[in-house]
């Protein structure tokens, strides 16, 4: 897995320390990694979008950050059904899904891949998106 911002402040001060400010996260591939990273970056307040080779597959992953949180829920909202519903449905506002990376790129903030373990695939990857994203 590798990632990549872009879109920083460039503000740098004389330590040359970046004020870097993320909003928009795009995660590259829904399986195991790519779901439990969204859950995490959507748990955070993050706007996150999911992509994947197929609305079935992301639709998938979706359910999956779904069925986690549940469990989140069950030992976090035992005895306040209602508030852990809210809970859920709060973090799952913040994913979308996106079967296109050309899309969503340019108002990402922060990608991040996690595609399969294949080097042609992710250098194929990384070359496209070199090309979409801003400078
Ligand atoms: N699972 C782990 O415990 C673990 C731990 C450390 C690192 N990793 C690494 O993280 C990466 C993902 O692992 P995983 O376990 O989530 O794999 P996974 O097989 O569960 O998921 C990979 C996903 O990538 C999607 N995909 C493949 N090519 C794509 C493309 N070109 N564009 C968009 N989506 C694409 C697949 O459809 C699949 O949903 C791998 O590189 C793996 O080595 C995994």
């Amino acid at each position: 897995m590798a990632f990549f911002t872009h879109r920083v402040s460039r503000s740098f001060s004389s330590s040359a320390v970046r004020s870097v400010v993320i909003k928009n996260v795009m995660v590259i591939g829904g399986g195991q990694m790519g779901a439990g990273i969204a859950q995490v970056a959507a748990s955070t307040g993050h706007s996150v979008t999911l992509v994947d080779m197929s609305e079935d597959i992301l639709k998938k992953s979706v359910k999956g950050i779904e069925g986690s949180l549940k469990r989140v829920v069950k030992k976090k909202f035992a005895d306040k059904p209602e508030a852990g519903e809210e809970f859920v449905q709060k973090i799952l506002q913040n994913v979308s899904i996106c079967t296109d990376p050309a899309a969503a790129v340019p108002s990402s903030d922060l990608v991040l891949e996690a595609i399969v373990e294949n080097l042609k695939v992710k250098q194929d990857l990384f070359s496209r998106l070199d090309k979409l994203a801003p400078a």
